[in-house]
């Protein structure tokens, strides 16, 4: 756990995972150019000590890029050494059962007291109030704008806060921002996010809605912002049970929210849903094309706060593999125990990063009836985000799901197209570009698995070929005596 961002880069330094780049580099395009670079060959994360603002002026403030850029630090950025841990204590907490007689409730307790101690605590003071940029202006801050095509400067790890009107509970997502003008910003929270569906309520009462977009603080504080919970579901509470330790919040200036008191900036500010929407992108986007401008929300900003030392944390998408591919891997691996709850019949998950998640998913089932495989493509195509998954292939348990190689042979060798795939539509990504038309469009999926002599259309199925266990012992108890390696 890192009480702050500037925490976590003492830490990469500590382990040598970061480099430090005094040499003058621009925020457009050049942050870019060289951390792209960078994450490609899995290197350090990047502390960019001299960034040049498009005025020519040097900025204040630092930016950090890459610091998820690989599978240990995405793991260090989460407070454990290996990212399967948090799976781990994930599937603990769903075996819990509550407690039922008295002696078990006391039992329990000292895990129930643990549990509270991660709920959020409002605090007086935070250190993300330090400094007030009054009046707030964005062109202080060192936003790069991402690649040739982008409609402007981008916000990239911006965690956006807004509060459901019905029920009251906070939402925390993580959206790209583009800035449009000293105190306004374009907010890109797709149609299918909690954000949009907050915007969509307050449209419907015709009432402003409070904004606090915060970036930095403790790293794990982002990463909640990006993970597909429910949306009923407080990330800032989530955030607590990862770093074990509830996240203070501290309540913004100008708007009615709370925001982690040791973020490194807050930007606070008002969406009406009665104003037209303005032009956002193009975007180069994660699935490595640009996305084109399309229509979203404004946003008026009202205050700017940041701490006195504050890092400016930031990313770049683009042709995969890029830094959000740890992200996403790590979302992954947390939320599998989760979907087992459900389907438990699912082994194993993999999201090439290839198919920037949402185009393809290739799953490892235990399977156990007739046309179980499109049992759970359909599963896929209903369940939270996976909905947007535009490939779904589904292969049997003991086939290595994040092994591409052995999916190929097993998926190839176990397929009749004209049997084993199934053409379905639905809701896809708003990023996908492909479909026919927004958002909504065609899907597949695949049956790998080896067929069943009660599903359609199969003969007798072969064995995959292995050796006797016998024949292998016997071999290895005279290998060293063979000459070879
Ligand atoms: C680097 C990065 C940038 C993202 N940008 C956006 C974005 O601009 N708009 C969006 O709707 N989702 C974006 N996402 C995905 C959301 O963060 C993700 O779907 C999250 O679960 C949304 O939270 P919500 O369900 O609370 O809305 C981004 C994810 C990452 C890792």
């Amino acid at each position: 756990m890192f009480r702050s961002l500037i925490d976590f880069v003492k830490f990469l330094e500590s382990k040598k995972q970061l480099v430090r780049i005094s040499e003058p580099v621009r925020a457009e395009l050049e942050l870019t150019e060289i951390a792209d670079r960078v994450v490609k060959n899995q290197g350090p994360a990047l502390l960019f000590e001299n960034v040049i603002q498009k005025d020519g002026q040097k900025s204040k403030f630092p930016v950090l890029m890459n610091m998820y850029g690989s599978w240990q630090r995405m793991a260090w950025a989460l407070g454990v050494d290996n990212v399967e841990e948090i799976a781990r204590q994930i599937e603990e907490l769903l075996k819990t059962q509550p407690p039922s007689t008295f002696l078990d409730k006391l039992k329990k307790l000292p895990e129930l007291i643990q549990l509270a101690s991660f709920l959020p605590k409002e605090v007086s003071r935070g250190s993300c109030q330090e400094v007030v940029i009054n009046p707030p202006d964005l062109s202080c801050l060192p936003i790069p704008k991402c690649w040739p095509q982008d409609g402007g400067p981008y916000i990239t790890l911006g965690n956006v806060i807004t509060r459901d009107p019905e029920s009251g509970v906070r939402n925390v997502g993580l959206y790209r921002i583009q800035v449009l003008g000293k105190d306004k910003v374009a907010m890109h929270w797709q149609i299918h996010k909690v954000g949009s569906k907050h915007y969509q309520k307050y449209k419907e009462i015709k009432k402003p809605i409070d904004v606090a977009i915060f970036l930095g603080g403790d790293p794990v504080l982002t990463y909640t912002g990006s993970a597909p919970l429910p949306d009923a579901m407080d990330e800032i509470l989530f955030a607590g049970f990862l770093r074990k330790k509830g996240v203070e919040m501290v309540k913004c200036k100008t708007v009615n929210l709370e925001v982690p008191a040791d973020a490194d900036f807050v930007i606070e500010g008002t969406i009406d849903p009665t104003e037209p929407l303005v032009k956002e992108g193009p975007f180069g986007d994660h699935t490595g094309y640009y996305s084109l401008a399309d229509d979203y929300p404004l946003l008026r900003v009202t205050a700017i706060t940041h701490r006195k030392e504050a890092i400016f944390p930031s990313t770049i998408v683009g042709p995969p593999p890029m830094e959000d591919a740890f992200i996403g891997k790590a979302t992954e691996r947390i939320f599998l125990p989760l979907i087992r709850t459900t389907f438990p019949e699912i082994v194993d998950m993999h999201l090439p990063v290839e198919g920037a998640f949402h185009n393809l998913a290739i799953v490892a089932i235990k399977k156990q009836y007739p046309g179980h495989a499109r049992k759970i493509m359909h599963s896929l195509w209903g369940t939270g985000q996976l909905m947007f998954t535009k490939c779904a292939i589904v292969v049997d348990h003991d086939v290595d799901v994040q092994n591409l190689k052995e999916v190929t042979w097993h998926l190839l060798a176990n397929l009749d197209p004209k049997r084993d795939i199934l053409f379905s539509e639905g809701t896809t990504d708003a990023l996908d570009h492909a479909s026919p038309t927004f958002a909504y469009g065609s899907k597949i999926g695949i049956d790998g698995t080896r067929k069943w002599k009660d599903e359609p259309g199969c003969r007798e199925w072969p064995d995959v070929i292995q050796m006797n266990l016998e024949v292998k012992q016997r071999i290895d108890s005279i290998w060293s005596k063979l000459g070879l390696k």
